[in-house]
């Protein structure tokens, strides 16, 4: 029965079916990832790959009565990955590994930059007008390495190359509730920059509490500091078994749902994004996370950084230059893997 669910191809009475793609379906991300993309009515086709697992995984998630299709895939099967591809419209990559206590996002490149290289070039053959959103860290290194190896293969649209850096913005509407007393769901920050550490730079003064932020420097400065390395916390708190998983899933799949309602025509879906963008390509940093609005080609609008406290345009400052050696560092990758 399973099996027979499994080999149906996509199929949808939605009026907008779209298919999606996550890569590292099995994984700690991969797997809650899987199950909130299901809980989405605009995926009308899920397609979970991983190199062990993706099977069991979509099996199970396929039981949840929603209107979509799940197919597991791995490499054991002729063409797994192709199958996994074809026909994608969205393609989440959160494969690779984590990070364990005292390490940083950028000591995971060794091993992820070489499985992400393999998979945008995956993408490149099977899915070249999909829009990729890249969970897999060090994302201010990764995000480069797809857009190299998608301009290689002569398919790369920076309209819908996207970093994931919505955990960040998760975290700061969650942080900063806690430090004013609200409800979380009412709080909006934008974060712009990268992810990781000093790059991840939330804009406080352009949210309604700006006057008590700036009236109190300690606590603004811890607040950021928290947005900051939030991360952190999880891994010392997993203690070596990985980093932030189901909060990161959420924000994956956040992300991943406002692509879909851009694509759908949906107005004013902004969200903060690691993109190629043009605000410091001038200075060599040609990616970087600012408010994006989403439309019915992914990026329809690059929005400005807007008015900035002299402590912000001072973070953004420290931002580029790490921003500046993590991009550098993922094209020079690609360039040499040839
Ligand atoms: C996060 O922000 O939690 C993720 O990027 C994982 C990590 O390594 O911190």
């Amino acid at each position: 029965m399973l099996r027979n669910i499994a080999r149906r191809s996509f199929s949808s009475t939605a009026a907008n079916p779209y298919k999606v793609t996550v890569l590292g379906a099995a994984g700690g991300i991969g797997q809650p990832l899987s199950l909130l993309l299901k809980l989405n009515h605009r995926v009308t086709g899920l397609n979970l790959y991983d190199l062990k697992g993706a099977k069991g995984v979509a099996a199970d998630v396929s039981h949840v009565p929603t209107n979509s299709v799940v197919q597991g895939f791995t490499p054991d099967e002729e063409g797994g990955l192709e199958k996994a591809l074809t026909g994608a419209d969205v393609v989440l990559i959160p494969a690779g590994v984590p990070r364990k206590p005292g390490m940083t996002r950028d000591d995971l490149f060794n091993i992820n930059a070489g499985i992400v290289r393999d998979l945008a070039s995956a993408i490149a053959d099977h899915a070249p007008n999909a829009a990729v959103l890249v969970i897999s860290n060090p994302v201010n290194s990764t995000v480069p390495i797809v857009r190299e190896v998608l301009k290689a293969k002569g398919v790369y649209n920076k309209k819908k190359l996207f970093g994931v850096t919505t955990l960040d913005v998760l975290r700061s509407s969650r942080f900063l509730s806690e430090v004013v007393n609200t409800d979380p769901t009412t709080e909006k920050v934008t974060v712009v920059g990268g992810h990781s550490g000093l790059t991840i730079v939330p804009l406080l003064s352009q949210t309604k509490h700006k006057s008590v932020l700036e009236s109190n420097k300690e606590a603004r400065e811890a607040l950021t500091h928290r947005i900051q390395f939030g991360g952190d916390e999880v891994v010392q708190a997993k203690n070596g078994a990985g980093s932030a998983t189901l909060s990161m899933a959420q924000a994956g799949a956040r992300f991943a749902g406002s692509v879909l309602k851009g694509f759908d025509g949906e107005k004013d879906v902004i969200e903060p994004t690691f993109i190629e963008n043009p605000v410091f390509a001038s200075e060599g940093i040609d990616f970087f996370a600012t408010n994006v609005t989403l439309g019915p080609n992914g990026v329809e609008h690059i929005h400005a950084l807007g008015e900035l406290a002299d402590y912000e345009d001072e973070m953004i400052a420290v931002a580029k230059e790490t921003l500046k050696k993590n991009i550098a560092k993922g094209a020079n990758f690609v360039a040499q893997s040839k």
